[in-house]
Protein backbone atom coordinates (compact mmCIF):
# COMPACT_ATOMS: atom_id res chain seq x y z
CA UNK A 1 0.00 0.00 0.00
CA UNK A 2 2.76 2.00 0.71
CA UNK A 3 4.55 1.69 -2.25
CA UNK A 4 1.33 2.26 -4.28
CA UNK A 5 0.84 5.93 -2.41
CA UNK A 6 4.30 6.72 -3.11
CA UNK A 7 3.96 6.01 -6.75
CA UNK A 8 0.76 8.11 -6.90
CA UNK A 9 2.02 11.00 -4.73
CA UNK A 10 4.76 11.18 -7.01
CA UNK A 11 2.69 11.05 -10.21
CA UNK A 12 0.28 13.73 -8.69
CA UNK A 13 3.77 15.52 -8.13
CA UNK A 14 4.48 15.51 -11.53
CA UNK A 15 1.39 17.02 -12.88
CA UNK A 16 1.15 19.75 -10.57
CA UNK A 17 4.91 20.72 -11.29
CA UNK A 18 4.60 20.48 -14.99
CA UNK A 19 1.32 22.81 -14.23
CA UNK A 20 2.99 25.01 -12.56
CA UNK A 21 6.42 25.61 -13.96
CA UNK A 22 5.84 24.68 -18.16
CA UNK A 23 5.34 28.68 -18.76
CA UNK A 24 8.59 29.73 -16.46
CA UNK A 25 10.72 26.57 -17.89
CA UNK A 26 9.86 27.69 -21.52
CA UNK A 27 11.46 31.07 -20.47
CA UNK A 28 14.88 30.06 -18.84
CA UNK A 29 17.15 29.59 -21.60
CA UNK A 30 19.34 26.16 -21.98
CA UNK A 31 22.53 26.66 -20.16
CA UNK A 32 25.44 25.31 -21.82
CA UNK A 33 26.17 21.94 -21.58
CA UNK A 34 29.74 20.62 -21.22
CA UNK A 35 28.76 17.22 -20.19
CA UNK A 36 25.50 15.84 -22.33
CA UNK A 37 23.94 12.76 -22.97
CA UNK A 38 22.39 11.61 -25.97
CA UNK A 39 20.16 9.65 -24.40
CA UNK A 40 17.32 11.30 -22.50
CA UNK A 41 18.18 10.87 -18.68
CA UNK A 42 14.96 12.85 -16.81
CA UNK A 43 14.06 13.10 -12.68
CA UNK A 44 11.45 10.64 -11.82
CA UNK A 45 10.06 12.96 -9.55
CA UNK A 46 9.73 16.38 -12.09
CA UNK A 47 10.21 14.80 -15.58
CA UNK A 48 12.66 17.64 -15.93
CA UNK A 49 15.87 16.72 -17.65
CA UNK A 50 18.85 15.73 -15.40
CA UNK A 51 21.60 18.20 -15.90
CA UNK A 52 24.82 15.92 -16.23
CA UNK A 53 26.97 19.44 -15.00
CA UNK A 54 26.07 18.89 -11.74
CA UNK A 55 28.03 15.49 -11.54
CA UNK A 56 30.91 15.75 -9.60
CA UNK A 57 34.09 16.68 -11.38
CA UNK A 58 36.14 13.32 -11.36
CA UNK A 59 34.61 9.80 -12.83
CA UNK A 60 32.78 11.91 -15.82
CA UNK A 61 34.77 10.68 -18.62
CA UNK A 62 35.62 7.55 -18.03
CA UNK A 63 35.21 4.86 -20.91
CA UNK A 64 32.14 3.37 -19.07
CA UNK A 65 30.55 6.57 -18.84
CA UNK A 66 31.25 7.49 -22.15
CA UNK A 67 29.84 4.52 -23.06
CA UNK A 68 26.77 4.95 -20.65
CA UNK A 69 25.96 8.19 -21.98
CA UNK A 70 25.51 7.16 -25.67
CA UNK A 71 23.95 4.25 -25.40
CA UNK A 72 21.75 4.24 -22.19
CA UNK A 73 23.06 0.73 -21.07
CA UNK A 74 25.50 0.26 -18.19
CA UNK A 75 28.44 -1.30 -19.58
CA UNK A 76 29.60 -2.65 -16.02
CA UNK A 77 26.90 -5.08 -15.58
CA UNK A 78 28.80 -8.08 -15.95
CA UNK A 79 32.38 -7.21 -15.11
CA UNK A 80 33.84 -8.20 -11.65
CA UNK A 81 36.45 -5.05 -11.12
CA UNK A 82 33.68 -2.75 -11.31
CA UNK A 83 30.91 -5.19 -9.06
CA UNK A 84 33.84 -4.98 -6.90
CA UNK A 85 33.66 -1.68 -6.38
CA UNK A 86 30.41 -1.32 -6.97
CA UNK A 87 29.35 -3.59 -4.02
CA UNK A 88 31.45 -1.75 -1.75
CA UNK A 89 30.00 2.08 -3.15
CA UNK A 90 26.61 0.04 -2.39
CA UNK A 91 27.71 -0.50 1.08
CA UNK A 92 28.70 2.74 2.01
CA UNK A 93 26.19 5.02 0.34
CA UNK A 94 23.01 2.75 -0.14
CA UNK A 95 22.34 -0.52 2.05
CA UNK A 96 21.71 1.67 5.47
CA UNK A 97 18.79 2.17 3.70
CA UNK A 98 17.72 -0.34 1.25
CA UNK A 99 19.53 -3.33 3.09
CA UNK A 100 22.80 -5.29 3.04
CA UNK A 101 21.83 -7.06 0.00
CA UNK A 102 19.05 -4.76 -1.10
CA UNK A 103 16.52 -6.42 0.70
CA UNK A 104 15.17 -3.17 1.96
CA UNK A 105 14.73 -1.04 4.76
CA UNK A 106 13.47 2.40 5.70
CA UNK A 107 14.08 2.13 1.41
CA UNK A 108 12.38 -0.44 -1.13
CA UNK A 109 13.89 -3.80 -2.06
CA UNK A 110 16.07 -3.12 -4.72
CA UNK A 111 16.50 -6.57 -5.66
CA UNK A 112 12.97 -7.59 -6.60
CA UNK A 113 10.52 -7.39 -9.75
CA UNK A 114 8.45 -4.82 -7.80
CA UNK A 115 9.70 -1.04 -8.50
CA UNK A 116 7.57 1.95 -7.47
CA UNK A 117 9.42 3.72 -10.37
CA UNK A 118 8.91 1.29 -13.32
CA UNK A 119 12.16 3.49 -15.10
CA UNK A 120 14.41 1.55 -12.77
CA UNK A 121 14.24 -1.98 -14.96
CA UNK A 122 15.93 0.20 -17.56
CA UNK A 123 20.23 1.14 -17.04
CA UNK A 124 19.04 4.49 -18.30
CA UNK A 125 15.86 4.77 -15.76
CA UNK A 126 17.97 3.41 -12.73
CA UNK A 127 20.63 5.93 -13.01
CA UNK A 128 18.30 8.19 -13.16
CA UNK A 129 16.58 7.91 -9.81
CA UNK A 130 20.47 7.24 -8.12
CA UNK A 131 21.48 10.50 -9.82
CA UNK A 132 18.51 12.90 -9.93
CA UNK A 133 16.92 11.06 -6.19
CA UNK A 134 13.31 10.56 -5.71
CA UNK A 135 11.33 11.43 -3.27
CA UNK A 136 11.77 11.82 0.83
CA UNK A 137 14.76 10.02 1.90
CA UNK A 138 15.99 8.93 -1.41
CA UNK A 139 18.33 12.25 -2.34
CA UNK A 140 20.34 12.64 -5.25
CA UNK A 141 23.28 11.01 -5.22
CA UNK A 142 24.90 13.31 -7.72
CA UNK A 143 26.25 15.07 -5.26
CA UNK A 144 28.34 12.54 -3.08
CA UNK A 145 29.00 9.62 -5.93
CA UNK A 146 31.03 10.63 -9.28
CA UNK A 147 29.09 9.36 -12.24
CA UNK A 148 31.60 6.68 -12.32
CA UNK A 149 30.69 5.44 -8.93
CA UNK A 150 26.62 5.66 -10.20
CA UNK A 151 27.28 3.17 -12.93
CA UNK A 152 29.35 0.83 -10.63
CA UNK A 153 26.83 0.75 -7.54
CA UNK A 154 24.16 -0.03 -10.44
CA UNK A 155 25.87 -2.69 -11.86
CA UNK A 156 26.22 -4.17 -8.43
CA UNK A 157 22.45 -3.68 -7.70
CA UNK A 158 21.86 -5.54 -10.69
CA UNK A 159 24.27 -8.22 -9.85
CA UNK A 160 22.07 -8.16 -6.21
CA UNK A 161 18.57 -8.91 -8.41
CA UNK A 162 17.04 -12.26 -7.49
CA UNK A 163 13.42 -12.16 -9.31
CA UNK A 164 12.61 -13.71 -12.57
CA UNK A 165 14.51 -13.40 -15.50
CA UNK A 166 11.67 -12.73 -17.89
CA UNK A 167 11.15 -9.03 -15.49
CA UNK A 168 15.10 -7.76 -15.95
CA UNK A 169 14.67 -5.56 -18.73
CA UNK A 170 18.43 -4.39 -18.47
CA UNK A 171 19.55 -7.81 -19.49
CA UNK A 172 19.52 -8.92 -23.33
CA UNK A 173 17.79 -12.40 -24.23
CA UNK A 174 20.65 -13.88 -24.21
CA UNK A 175 21.62 -12.57 -20.84
CA UNK A 176 17.90 -13.83 -19.43
CA UNK A 177 19.39 -17.41 -20.74
CA UNK A 178 21.99 -17.26 -18.75
CA UNK A 179 21.17 -15.55 -15.79
CA UNK A 180 20.70 -17.02 -12.24
CA UNK A 181 19.45 -15.33 -9.32
CA UNK A 182 22.22 -13.60 -6.29
CA UNK A 183 22.95 -15.72 -3.77
CA UNK A 184 24.46 -14.78 -0.38
CA UNK A 185 28.09 -16.05 0.70
CA UNK A 186 29.64 -15.78 -3.02
CA UNK A 187 32.69 -13.91 -3.27
CA UNK A 188 35.36 -12.05 -6.12
CA UNK A 189 38.47 -12.45 -6.06
CA UNK A 190 40.36 -9.14 -4.90
CA UNK A 191 41.86 -7.26 -7.67
CA UNK A 192 39.71 -8.70 -10.78
CA UNK A 193 40.99 -7.09 -13.64
CA UNK A 194 39.11 -5.19 -15.72
CA UNK A 195 37.49 -2.01 -16.95
CA UNK A 196 37.33 -0.43 -13.20
CA UNK A 197 40.34 -1.80 -12.33
CA UNK A 198 42.93 1.07 -10.43
CA UNK A 199 39.35 3.63 -11.23
CA UNK A 200 37.56 5.29 -8.45
CA UNK A 201 37.45 4.00 -4.92
CA UNK A 202 39.35 0.97 -4.39
C1 LIG B 1 18.85 7.90 3.36
C2 LIG B 1 18.21 6.72 2.81
C3 LIG B 1 18.55 6.29 1.39
C4 LIG B 1 19.79 6.17 0.81
C5 LIG B 1 21.16 6.48 1.40
C6 LIG B 1 19.55 5.66 -0.53
N1 LIG B 1 18.21 5.48 -0.74
FE1 LIG B 1 17.34 4.83 -2.44
N2 LIG B 1 15.52 5.16 -1.65
C7 LIG B 1 15.25 5.57 -0.35
C8 LIG B 1 13.83 5.76 -0.19
C9 LIG B 1 13.11 6.19 1.08
C10 LIG B 1 13.23 5.46 -1.43
C11 LIG B 1 11.77 5.56 -1.83
C12 LIG B 1 11.60 6.90 -2.55
C13 LIG B 1 10.35 7.04 -3.35
O1 LIG B 1 9.50 6.15 -3.35
O2 LIG B 1 10.22 8.08 -4.04
C14 LIG B 1 14.32 5.08 -2.32
C15 LIG B 1 14.15 4.67 -3.63
C16 LIG B 1 15.15 4.15 -4.46
C17 LIG B 1 14.95 3.56 -5.75
C18 LIG B 1 13.61 3.39 -6.45
C19 LIG B 1 13.08 1.99 -6.12
C20 LIG B 1 11.78 1.63 -6.81
O3 LIG B 1 11.12 0.69 -6.33
O4 LIG B 1 11.41 2.26 -7.80
C21 LIG B 1 16.17 3.15 -6.20
C22 LIG B 1 16.48 2.45 -7.50
C23 LIG B 1 17.13 3.51 -5.18
N3 LIG B 1 16.48 4.12 -4.14
C24 LIG B 1 18.48 3.23 -5.28
C25 LIG B 1 19.42 3.69 -4.36
C26 LIG B 1 20.85 3.51 -4.51
C27 LIG B 1 21.51 2.74 -5.65
C28 LIG B 1 21.43 4.15 -3.46
C29 LIG B 1 22.89 4.32 -3.18
C30 LIG B 1 23.69 4.92 -4.23
C31 LIG B 1 20.37 4.69 -2.63
N4 LIG B 1 19.17 4.40 -3.21
C32 LIG B 1 20.56 5.38 -1.45
C33 LIG B 1 16.20 5.80 0.62
C34 LIG B 1 17.56 5.86 0.41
Amino acid sequence: MMKRWTALSASLGLVVTITALGPLAGALSPRATAQSSSVDLRSVVTGEKLDLNEALPEGRDTEGVKRFLASGRNPYLFDASCLKKGEQTFLAACSGCHGHVGEGKIGPGLNDNYWTYPQGTTDAGLFSIVFGGAQAQMGPQSLSLTLDDILQAMAWVRHLYTGPAQDAEWLSEDQKKSYTPYKLGETFPDDPPGMCRGSGKS
